[in-house]
């Protein structure tokens, strides 16, 4: 198995370099694997309203043995389930990773996209006041400006899935 990603911000190459690293498996991107990869895959593409961008390619193109979906929502089985609904892949189990924002980096509509989808949350958080925790400090922070939770601990269930495939 390879792992063949796609990528916008960079956070989903990091992942897909430090998984690749870790379970000593070749990494490419979905433009490099088209047309040269004939090994199963598996995919890791970057969230976009809910969908794992690139994934029909790959599904069309490679044996997909399994996917990963990477937002900017901290993981949670709620997450989990409904991303599992928006991506079907036969067969195949998904997994999700939090990986970052970087508002910076992407045009001023896609700003406004997500801007949009986290208004409630970011709201709710700014109502809170002094009562926020560190830890929702942290992530109003991070919906205003940017960063990233990537972390290599967060890879252990895919790791464990993939020793025993
Ligand atoms: C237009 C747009 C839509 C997005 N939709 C979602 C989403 O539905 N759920 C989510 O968790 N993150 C969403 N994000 C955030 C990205 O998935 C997140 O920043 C991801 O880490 C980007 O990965 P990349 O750096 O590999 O491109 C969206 C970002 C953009 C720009």
């Amino acid at each position: 198995m390879v792992i063949v990603y796609r990528s916008n911000t960079g956070f989903t190459r990091e992942y897909a370099e430090m998984l690749g690293k870790a379970e000593k498996m070749k990494v490419y991107s979905l433009s490099q694997a088209e047309g040269t990869v004939s090994e199963p895959v598996f995919y890791m593409g970057p969230l976009m309203a809910g969908h794992i961008a690139g994934i029909d390619q790959a599904m069309k193109q490679f044996t997909v043995k399994g996917v990963c979906g990477v937002g900017m929502s901290p993981a949670s089985p709620q997450v989990l389930g409904t991303l599992s609904k928006a991506n079907y892949v036969p067969g195949a189990p998904i997994f999700y990773l939090q990986g970052g924002w970087a508002p910076k980096k992407v045009s001023w509509l896609k700003r406004r996209m997500v801007g949009m989808a986290t208004k409630s949350i970011r709201e709710s958080l700014r109502d809170k006041g002094s009562r926020r925790t560190p830890e929702e400090n942290q992530y109003l922070d991070f919906l205003l400006h940017g960063g990233s939770f990537v972390a290599f601990e967060k890879l252990e269930a895919i790791r464990e899935w993939m020793k025993e495939v």
